[in-house]
């Protein structure tokens, strides 16, 4: 259960410089761009090159890979729906200091479930938050796998493995979808990048 803050002595600190003078600063806005889809779909290697592209123009990004982030801040995590609600719910709040700190983050979990993509949704500004869909078949996501992860669900060796074990909820409405099956990462990441220009996140 949460605790209300003030019951807990809690209260906002604001500081002297506001997110309009960080902005300033990055010469672009904060905002999160949240990969969401299958192991394999192509959200990492998505996210690092559409930070490529941005941090080549000059802006301030950080990519939150999955697997990264569960070797440190989320070790103690497994994948049990509880567990990854836990993890999304971790990462959602840190991704929020970011896009406050003025800084495009980028992040690449498969994030299953559309309650907890809401939330993320729902602590970040409106039109800071872009969600990608990168919709790739299940088969071709198997095929793809290096880290032999699927064969192993397949298996049985590993449990609660989204789309064999556990369920994948696709977003209803992304604000971008990608088919990483037909459309090579540089056209993807380039598309982002024009998405971000369109919304005036980057100019
Ligand atoms: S999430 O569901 O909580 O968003 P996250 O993106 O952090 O998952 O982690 C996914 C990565 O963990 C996969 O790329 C894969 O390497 C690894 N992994 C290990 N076990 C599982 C599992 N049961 N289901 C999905 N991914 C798993």
């Amino acid at each position: 259960m949460v605790i209300p803050s003030e019951k807990r002595n809690i209260f906002q600190v604001k500081g002297e410089v506001s997110l309009d003078d960080r902005e300033r600063l990055h010469g672009h806005k904060g905002a999160a761009i949240w990969f969401t889809g299958l192991s394999a779909s192509g959200k990492s290697t998505c996210a690092h090159r559409l930070e490529k592209i941005l941090h080549d123009m000059g802006c301030s990004t950080y990519v939150f890979d999955g697997d990264n982030v569960r070797m440190g801040l989320c070790s103690d995590l497994g994948f049990t729906e509880d567990d990854r609600t836990e993890n999304i719910r971790r990462i959602g709040e840190m991704v929020k200091l970011f896009v406050d700190a003025g800084i495009i983050a980028i992040t690449a979990f498969i994030s299953p479930y559309r309650k907890d993509r809401r939330k993320v949704r729902s602590l970040i500004d409106e039109g800071r938050f872009v969600e990608v869909h990168m919709d790739c078949p299940l088969d071709v996501c198997a095929e793809r796998d290096k880290k032999g992860i699927y064969e192993k669900a397949r298996a049985g060796i590993i449990n609660n493995f989204t789309g064999i074990s556990s369920p994948y909820e696709a977003p209803e409405s992304p604000e971008l979808l990608i088919r990483s099956h037909t459309l090579d990462v540089g056209k993807a990441a380039l598309r982002i990048t024009g998405y971000l220009k369109e919304k005036g996140i980057i100019c």
